[in-house]
């Protein structure tokens, strides 16, 4: 019998917490796969979670929101994340901002029709005297200028389909 799609979302759940364990310290590290798997974690996977993890749904919902790593909504293939903290605005993270908004047509907090570009903004990414600090998925640049913008996505381009961005460095 096939399943829907429901109960296969349920069954993939019931592994990663057989996986991770069903304590309230597994809690991070299943929303963070099932982000890795879906690029989104749904209203149905925060009250599946609750339910295996034995927690309030208020709670699984409310360390969603906190981390911005972690999304209720659709995003993008990339997730481009920019530093807005203290130091970086002070290296000029609102040129690079705005070269972002202007290069993929979207604001932050929007993703691209395609679906391949998220833009979101980030606090803190520890590179804090090499900013302006963006995060592309997993990987960081540091140091980036209007300028620089272009190449970034040109890469992102020219590897969609793949997950990360190949080759990018932190530079
Ligand atoms: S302030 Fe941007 S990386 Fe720390």
């Amino acid at each position: 019998m096939l399943l829907t799609e429901r109960e296969r979302l349920r069954e993939e759940l019931i592994a990663l917490a057989d996986q991770f364990g069903r304590q309230r310290s597994s809690l991070m590290p299943i929303l963070q796969e099932v982000e890795r798997r879906h690029f989104r974690i749904s209203e149905y996977c925060m009250q599946v979670i609750a339910d295996l993890l034995d927690l309030h749904p208020v709670e699984v919902h409310s360390v969603v929101s906190f981390y911005s790593f972690l999304d209720e909504s659709p995003r993008g293939q990339f997730v481009i994340r920019l530093c807005r903290t203290i130091t970086c605005e002070m290296a000029g993270k609102d040129h690079v901002a705005r070269q972002l908004e202007n290069d993929l047509g979207i604001t932050f907090g929007q993703t691209t029709p395609d679906g391949k570009f998220t833009l979101q903004w980030a606090n803190c990414l520890g590179m804090c005297d090499q900013g302006p600090a963006l995060l592309v998925n997993d990987q960081i640049f540091t140091r980036v200028t209007p300028e620089r913008v272009h190449g970034i996505l040109q890469e992102c381009r020219q590897t969609f389909g793949v997950h990360a961005v190949a080759g990018a460095k932190e530079r």
